[in-house]
């Protein structure tokens, strides 16, 4: 789904909507021209109008307001918010009275320079544990308690730490570098004091990049802790790009910092705010216990990406009793509400351009996903357990084929034909599923709660998003500079654009 819509691209700015500061230009523009014709004519209505205008100003300050209508004049609405205020209107409170044995203090309240720095340290919370009770939807964890509830969530930043340490350098001039070239990089960010700053932003058709920063600052000023002061770049493209925050990366890239995906914040080009959503799948869930679900393998997507693998996995599951797997056209109906997904027992899970974007969205479901080993990587992918011995097991991956039949016939986005083993082996393993009920609803509740209720939840991205700020700030070789002439994130939220931008 991912690659589907929101494939990156370049555009020119000249084809994105310009802003409309030229619209809201309004009074200089108007009056300057107005002049030259604002004859004798206009002049009396003018008066007129002023005249009038002023007789009813003063009819309304003269007026007693019927106070059970009240909105009969604008000096009846002004009373009301003074009610509001309290019977006597506005009035200076004095302060409480001081704790008898508060000393007094003369001396004037010094600026010591530290008032920035006033950061919690720790929970406070005894003996946590991974067991300690935590709310899935708290962004403020500490990272104390983000260690206990989500222990193994930080391997990418593991990785990623040891390849800045030991093979490339994290410098400036490799930053440089990296931010600056001229394609891949779509935004330079600067954390700093616990605020976000741009330095850099490629506008885009798509919210994709808006959406990381938008995640990437609510995971900031959630922060009860101090996060050290790092600038780095990020890059929205399908595929991990070089030295930079990236989405995923193939398993051979290894200069790429894995980010949590923008999907955490919202995608409302196809699914909405990841808060909204996870609250609409626990009304489908409540309405639709495993009893009453579909007992069949569910999917619906576009074959113009990810073409063969999806080819391969209809193929497999053609003609079978079990399949509800269709191909369709965005925009063209047969679309499935997201949530709604919920609704089916199995979803085969092909991937799309690279990832594909739908998964976090399913393993918010009690649901079994039917899939193979991840070709792409993205920051929880490690967390998988596919082992069909393992209790814990929270997804399936279909085995490996190695008998003699050539595979299914599929087609890459370019019409060239191959032919894929991959799901030869669906039908088998959706029969055991279908024959073994009480297997396949422990694996759909382990993900219930080992992803939905852990380490998919919004607190789990948010520690993930703080936990990276500070694993790479110990590769960072440079300290970065806050100049005062950065963009704050505040602003660029409110106008999409860097204060240099004209
Ligand atoms: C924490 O654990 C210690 C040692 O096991 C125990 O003595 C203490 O009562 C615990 N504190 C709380 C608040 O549970
Ligand atoms: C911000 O200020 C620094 C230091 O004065 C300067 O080097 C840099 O070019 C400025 N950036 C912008 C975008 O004006």
């Amino acid at each position: 789904m991912v690659g589907l819509f929101s494939r990156y691209q370049r555009v020119p700015a000249s084809e994105l909507p310009s802003n409309t500061a030229e619209a809201h230009r309004p009074s200089s523009h108007g009056s300057t021209s107005a002049k030259p014709g604002f004859g004798r004519a206009r002049t009396r209505w003018a008066l007129i109008i002023a005249a009038i205008f002023a007789l009813l100003l003063f009819l309304g300050l003269n007026a007693d307001p019927d106070p059970t209508s009240g909105v009969d004049s604008w000096r009846a609405k002004a009373g009301q918010y003074a009610d509001r205020l309290g019977s006597g209107g506005w009035s200076w409170k004095p302060s409480p009275p001081k704790p008898a044995e508060a000393p007094e203090t003369e001396a004037p309240i010094q600026v010591i320079g530290k008032e920035m720095q006033r950061w919690t340290q720790g929970s406070g919370r005894a003996n946590l544990t991974y067991n300690s009770p935590f709310n899935p939807e708290d962004l403020t964890l500490t990272e104390e308690e983000c260690d206990a509830f989500f222990p193994g969530l930080w391997d990418e930043i593991d990785r990623s730490v040891k390849h800045f340490t030991h093979v490339d350098t994290n410098s400036r001039q490799y930053l440089d570098k990296v931010c600056d070239d001229g394609i891949w990089s779509h935004a330079r960010v600067l954390v700093h004091n616990n605020k976000v700053y741009l330095r850099y932003f490629q506008k885009s058709p798509f919210t994709r990049l808006q959406a990381a920063l938008a995640l990437l600052y609510q995971s900031v000023i959630t922060s009860r802790e101090k996060l050290p002061d790092v600038e780095f770049c990020i890059s929205l493209n399908d595929w991990g790009s070089q030295g930079k925050f990236s989405l995923d990366r193939a398993p051979y890239l290894h200069d790429v910092w894995l980010m949590p995906d923008y999907g955490w914040y919202a995608w409302p080009e196809h699914v909405g705010s990841y808060a909204e959503y996870r609250e609409k799948t626990l009304q489908v869930e409540r309405d639709n216990p495993w009893e009453k679900k579909i007992s069949k393998l569910f999917w619906r997507g576009s074959m113009g990406v990810g073409t063969a693998d999806r080819e391969a996995m209809l193929g497999a599951a053609e003609g079978h009793e079990w399949n509800d797997a269709k191909a369709m056209t965005w925009g063209k109906g047969g679309n499935i509400p997201m949530e709604d997904h919920c609704k089916w027992k199995f979803h085969g899970f092909p991937e799309g351009v690279t990832y594909s974007g739908r998964l976090r969205y399913l393993q918010n479901c009690k649901v079994v996903i039917v899939t193979h080993e991840p070709r792409w990587i993205q920051h929880w992918t490690h967390l998988y357990n596919p082992d069909p011995n393992s209790p814990d097991q929270n997804i399936v991956f279909v085995p490996k084929y190695d008998g003699d039949q050539p595979g299914i016939l599929t087609h890459n986005e370019k019409g060239e034909a191959s032919y894929d083993k991959t799901w030869m082996r669906l039908p088998e393993t959706m029969d055991d599923l279908l024959r073994n009920d009480d297997k396949a609803r422990r694996i759909a509740e382990n993900q219930w709660t080992f992803f939905r209720e852990r380490y998919i939840s919004p607190a789990s991205a948010a520690c993930y998003w703080r936990k990276l700020i500070k694993g790479y700030a110990t590769t960072q070789l440079f300290t970065p500079v806050y100049h005062g002439n950065e963009t704050s994130y505040e602003g660029f939220q409110l106008q999409q654009k860097l204060r240099t931008d004209p």
